[in-house]
């Protein structure tokens, strides 16, 4: 029997019941994205035609931007169910093998964090992929030997925020590569319209926009705040969001005209005040402000790089002359030998 610890379907929902509400569950609802969407909504029709497995697919990018969300939309679009799990729930061969055997012919695997899969895992996981073909040692030493099983065809999607830490040989095996890019104004703003239709709130149009401006791309971001500006509505402003009340609720929770909060400035006065605008290691500005190195790589950087705040140099990060002119702080030219060696996008 499978683990359910591994498996249940269950397994990571532990989110409240607003939050499973507004989760589109159908490629129709979800907003934005649209190259990715077209590229699923096709694949997925041939898959059907053909009457075959959907070939494996790997989704990438930043955190909140629709990974899970998409990966639930793709099972429902196919009519298979999806069982969920994440890398580093995998910790033995035993454990991939017990979740493999028991799928259903056409069923989709859900690998959440598929970069955090350990290496022994990640071995079973090519044949798998490759030709629905396991194999498992038994025994140990000289009286070893291996035992083939056969798969049901099955669908792998994973995903991950660093899709740079996949092995190439496990990332060669997904026939399907969606990279998911930050979302724009309008998608955002339609995106908390939807929301907030779910959630009985009133908003207008500008409400909307206002939110979705400062929401950093992401719709988890947008979604939360709508919920907070919504408390505020509440007491403050007769239950109404316009683009004032926002505007104030925003304010209130410290979340400037950019969409920054506090840790994006903490992290932009660290660069500029502790290491004199940097470069400074990745390591060294996380112990700075007591973070931890992965949270700093994933969720702030890359808004922070898309906003052109700070630059990645060989040396370590910068901050940029944006960074200084947003909060307001006068801004010297580094010295010239400190403009000597190569920005490079590594
Ligand atoms: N395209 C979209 N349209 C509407 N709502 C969306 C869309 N993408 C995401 N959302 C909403 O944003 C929330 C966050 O999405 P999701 O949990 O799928 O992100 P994720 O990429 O899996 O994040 P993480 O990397 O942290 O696991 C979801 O609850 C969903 O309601
Ligand atoms: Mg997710």
């Amino acid at each position: 029997m499978p683990d359910n610890r591994l498996i249940s379907p269950e397994w990571m929902e532990q989110e409240d019941h607003t939050e499973s509400s507004i989760r589109p569950l159908h490629l129709n609802d979800y907003i934005g994205q649209d190259k990715v969407k077209e590229n699923i909504r096709i694949f997925v029709l041939a898959a059907k035609e053909r009457d075959e497995s959907l070939d494996h697919v790997l989704l990438s990018g930043p955190p909140g931007l629709g990974k899970t969300t998409l990966a639930s939309i793709v099972a429902n679009e196919i009519g298979k169910p999806i069982r969920k799990t994440s890398g580093p729930a995998i910790e033995r061969p035993g454990d991939l093998a017990a979740i493999l055997t028991n799928l259903e012919p056409g069923e989709v695997l859900f690998i959440d964090e598929i970069h955090r899969l350990n290496r022994t895992v990640e071995e079973i996981m090519y044949p798998a992929m490759e030709d629905y073909v396991i194999d498992i040692v038994i025994g140990k030493g000289p009286a070893a030997r291996t035992l083939r099983l056969d798969l049901p065809p099955f669908t792998l999607i994973g995903a991950t925020t660093r899709p740079g830490l996949l092995s190439s040989p496990l990332r060669d095996r997904f026939g399907i590569n969606c990279r998911l890019d930050y979302y724009d104004e309008e998608d955002l703003r339609q995106i908390i319209i939807r929301a907030a239709g779910i959630l009985n709130i009133s908003i207008d149009r500008d409400g909307a926009a206002e939110i979705a401006r400062r929401s950093r791309g992401t719709p988890r971001v947008a979604n939360r705040l709508l919920k907070r500006v919504r408390d505020y509505a509440m007491v403050k402003a007769d239950d109404r969001i316009s683009k004032k009340v926002a505007d104030q609720a925003l304010q209130m929770l410290e979340i400037d005209a950019w969409g920054l909060d506090m840790m994006d400035r903490m992290i932009l006065d660290a660069i500029i005040h502790k290491f004199n605008g940097g470069p400074v290691g990745l390591e060294t500005l996380a112990a700075s402000i007591s973070e931890e190195h992965d949270t700093l790589t994933d969720v702030y950087e890359p808004y922070l790089l898309k906003m052109g705040l700070i630059q990645k140099t060989p040396r370590g990060r910068v901050a940029t002359e944006r960074a200084y002119q947003h909060l307001g702080i006068s801004y010297s030219r580094p010295a010239e030998s400190n403009n000597l060696f190569s920005w490079n996008e590594q």
